[in-house]
């Protein structure tokens, strides 16, 4: 990351601007946080609704204070085990949090990324604000409803000269957005499952954790509409021993297959998976991405295991297969 690079990000968020900020979840739409104009424009940008709250990303645990209140242990302790980290906490606001921000809601949501860039961009943003608050927001920068970006070409490719500046980080790492954990509730609270596991969080509390609410009412968290993280090519999950059969179904068809499996299958476009759950969030958008580029009829995704470390993912295909086909 060339200091230059940082430089002139700092430089776009200062006077407004937005940048394409690569973090190890996913590539952020960011913006100053304080500055109503600038989180105005991500949400005209993203065609995202109002009332959707946006994460706030700030350079260091310590920074907690200066962004939320009455701020619980729990919160304390789950900073202290996953911060740098890919896990969001939702706080209690402090006054000055803006309503856009927080989508009018007491809480805010805030996270501090682990990848290098968005650390650097962070630390001199806060480096130039003499002390205020430092907040960068940043939801995942894709159209409302669309799959999340893991490399900086999504970013391009989605938002063009509506962005002012892309900053290159490679492949996010984690590839799925962070596990958003509410820490106004006793217990905690997973509202998006992730890679961080609701047993990790557990183990590190010493107390159990409220589930992953299926369906939350109100939009809260924007990833708990149905229609998300969705491609345009009709998606369906299929069971393992169902894929053949499903496939024949489809003889008509142009079948495009993300698969665990390595079994051979007569498809018009596949993606092997493979069976391992932090590998296949790493690549799992980027696969969305390819085959729905694929000109198919039918997006087909063997359904993965069950259990902890498949959580994220499952969440994600669900709202994939449920949003997908327009
Ligand atoms: O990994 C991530 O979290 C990525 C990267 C860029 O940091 N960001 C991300 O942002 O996924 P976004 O806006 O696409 O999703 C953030 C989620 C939304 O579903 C939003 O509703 C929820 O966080 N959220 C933010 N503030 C909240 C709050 N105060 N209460 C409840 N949910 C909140
Ligand atoms: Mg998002």
């Amino acid at each position: 990351m060339s200091e230059d690079g940082v430089r002139r990000a700092v430089e776009v968020l200062e006077r407004g601007g937005l940048i394409g900020l690569p973090t190890e979840t996913v590539y952020g739409l960011a913006a100053d946080a304080s500055n109503p104009v600038s989180v105005a424009r991500i949400f005209a940008a993203k065609g995202r609704p109002a009332d959707h709250p946006v994460i706030v990303h700030v350079a260091e645990a310590s920074d907690m204070p200066a962004w939320a209140i009455d701020i619980p242990d729990s919160a304390q302790r789950l900073a202290a085990a996953f911060w740098p980290g890919p896990m969001t906490l939702i706080l209690k606001r402090a006054p000055h949090v803006l309503d856009a921000v927080t989508g009018g809601q007491d809480t805010v949501g805030l996270r501090v990324p682990s990848h290098a860039v968005a650390r650097a961009v962070l630390a001199a943003f806060a480096a130039g604000r003499g002390g205020r608050p430092a907040g960068v927001a940043a939801p995942s920068a894709n159209k409302f409803g669309r799959v999340s970006p893991t490399t900086a070409a999504h970013v391009r490719s989605e938002f063009g000269d509506a962005v002012d500046l892309v900053l290159e980080g490679g492949q996010s790492d984690v590839g799925i957005e962070s596990t958003i954990v509410d820490c106004t509730t006793t217990p905690v609270r997973i509202l998006r499952p992730g890679r961080i596991t609701a047993e990790q969080v557990s183990v590190v509390l010493g107390s159990p954790v409220a589930g992953h609410a299926a369906k939350a009412q109100a939009p809260r968290v924007s990833g708990s509409l149905d229609a998300h993280y969705a491609p345009a090519t009709p998606t369906r999950l299929v069971a393992a021993g169902e894929l053949a059969m499903a496939i024949a179904d489809e003889a008509v068809h142009r079948v495009a297959l993300l698969s665990i499996t390595d079994a051979p299958f007569a498809v018009h476009a596949r993606i092997r998976a493979g069976s391992d759950p932090q590998a296949y969030a790493h690549g799992l958008y980027a696969a969305l991405r390819q085959l729905d580029a694929a000109g198919c009829d039918v997006i087909l995704v063997e359904t993965p295991p069950v259990g902890g470390e498949w959580d994220g993912v499952n969440d994600r295909l669900r709202r994939a297969a449920f949003g997908s086909g327009g």
